[in-house]
């Protein structure tokens, strides 16, 4: 039996630190029970002691997630952990991840601590740890840029602790692959009880070779744990990217020789519901979960793939997904089938009442829309609110006028706190003139950051606009969803949207520590 490689899933924690990926705690839920379906091995849930809504999150996590390990992310003091500790109570399998920074930069210039204080801090929060929970990680922040000779020290002391894994982040994405491969062989070489812990790797994408990197920690290095997320989601330019990682051992195991325990199917279902919740989109030509990844256009390739699909394949599109979530209900689908599909989507609904509610907006889109597709069907359920929770504005209808050489107007209809609102306004196309109306009642005083358009689940017109918008206010930073074969309507959604969030309660603030 070959080794196995265990993936430690950050998605829910590095992920969401990713400026204006925060994600309300049903999301996160939404989110961590594809990636316990999708059978990561360990799901890093959030940095418990970051605030109450964090907390929370971790918690309905620990508590909803059976097959996964979770993990919450604490500073190495014993405040962090016992909150890490408490969140993670309801789990049945849970791992504190605790880390201080290492590097000679981090430790003079950001903690203000010496070496020998930072190694003590290292040894009492590991010990610390250990006392709550049996699984304990330790990194040692901006490891890669750390004097090895005191990372040892520092590793070893940890390992003397307890710690059961040993993560070596490039904090900064500066590692190339072979260096960052032998820095991670190197010290695994000189820590007198290495083999006493599971060595991992943590990539940062700022020149683009976090997926490189951690290969090579892997194959240089011998690391048996990668953290990584889907759609390579994380700080400024990202993190490894899940997808990318899994397929490359598995395409070519017989380089690597390990084995993943991922259920590879749910790829494309788990790239998918992370990008409509943070409405960050997938490049069409982003490897295994892009739009073009499996797409043939010349006629050399088209012709190859017909005769022998290897010529020009060396994955198949349904072994990652592609194929399993195309149309599946319609017009005559009834609420059973309903009922079943958003369950097998991870998509909860919380009693009879929302779901009757759910399927009437679900019929609706049915009469507009000849097929229904698990993308619509996401996005039914976290643009359009099935979990409505905390809603303070509810979009209601829209009419809008808009001539060659006129200037375009929006009448806007929408509850607010349950009052019925109604706005109008001119504006330079029919979507500002849509803001600009729900502004002139809302006076939210948002900066708008962002706005894009794409066409969710099939390429023809048919098919629903998907809006995003990207708010900010007050240093926060949200986005708005919004679906529908209108795209002046999307748009109206998903401002509303957006200003449901930067209200929210239930919304995470500034993640970082
Ligand atoms: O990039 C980093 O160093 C981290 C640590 C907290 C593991 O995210
Ligand atoms: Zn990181």
């Amino acid at each position: 039996m070959a080794e196995k490689l265990i993936i430690f899933d950050t998605t829910l924690r590095d992920g969401e630190q990713s400026p204006g990926a925060s994600m309300t705690r049903d999301e996160k839920l939404r989110i961590a029970r594809l990636l316990e379906k999708l059978r990561v091995d360990v799901i890093e849930a959030g940095f418990a002691a970051s605030s109450n809504g964090d907390f929370e999150a971790v918690r309905m996590i620990a508590s909803a997630v059976r097959d996964s390990t979770v993990c919450s992310l604490a500073r190495a003091n014993d405040r962090d952990i016992t909150r890490a500790a408490e969140a993670l109570a309801p789990a049945q399998s849970a791992r504190i991840h605790t880390f201080i920074a290492t590097s000679a930069l981090h430790m003079e210039k950001k903690l203000r601590m010496t070496p020998e204080q930072v190694l003590e801090q290292s040894r009492l929060s590991v010990r610390f740890a250990r006392n709550l929970v049996g699984d304990v990680e330790f990194s040692p922040e901006d490891g890669y840029r750390s004097d090895p000779d005191f990372l040892c020290r520092v590793l070893e002391a940890v390992i003397e602790e307890g710690a059961t894994t040993l993560n070596i982040p490039d904090t900064v994405g500066y590692g190339v692959p072979e260096l960052y491969g032998e820095f991670i062989r190197n010290l695994r070489e000189r820590v007198p009880n290495s083999d006493k812990a599971i060595w991992s790797t943590h990539c940062h994408n700022d020149l683009g070779m976090a997926v490189a990197n951690s290969l090579a920690g892997v194959r240089i290095g011998g690391a048996r744990q990668v953290e990584c997320t889907i759609n390579g989601l994380g700080e400024r330019a990202g993190n490894a990217s899940l997808e990318e990682i899994v397929m490359a051992v598995k395409t070519r195991r017989d380089y690597f020789g390990l084995d993943v325990g991922i259920d590879t199917s749910q790829i494309v279902p788990a790239s998918r519901l992370v990008s409509n919740i943070t409405g960050f989109a997938v490049q069409p030509n982003k490897a295994i979960v892009g739009a073009n990844a499996f797409a043939h256009a010349s006629g050399i390739h088209q012709d190859g793939v017909l005769k022998a699909r290897d010529t020009y394949e060396i994955m198949r599109a349904e072994d990652v997904g592609w194929s399993a979530n195309r149309i599946v209900l319609g017009k005559l689908s009834g609420r059973n089938a309903f009922r079943q599909r958003l369950d097998e989507l991870g998509i909860a609904l919380d009693g009879e009442t929302a779901l009757n509610e759910a399927f009437a907006r679900f019929k609706d889109l049915a009469d507009r829309k000849s097929e229904i597709f698990d993308e619509d069907l996401h996005a039914l359920a976290g643009g359009d609110g099935i979990e409505v929770g905390d809603e303070l504005y509810r979009f209601i209808s829209l009419s809008q006028n808009s001539e060659t050489g006129e200037r375009p107007h929006a009448r806007v209809v929408f509850a607010q706190s349950g009052q019925e609102q109604k706005a109008e306004s001119q504006g330079n196309g029919p979507v500002d003139a849509t803001v600009k109306a729900i502004e002139s009642v809302v006076n939210s005083g948002a900066e708008l950051l962002l706005f894009s358009v794409n066409s969710i689940s099939s390429g023809t017109t048919e098919s629903q606009g998907e809006v995003t918008m990207r708010l900010t206010r007050a240093g926060r930073i949200v986005n708005g969803v919004g679906a529908d074969p209108d795209i002046v309507v999307a748009s109206a959604k998903a401002y509303l949207n957006a200003l449901n969030k930067l209200q929210s309660r239930n919304e995470r603030v500034n993640p970082q520590p």
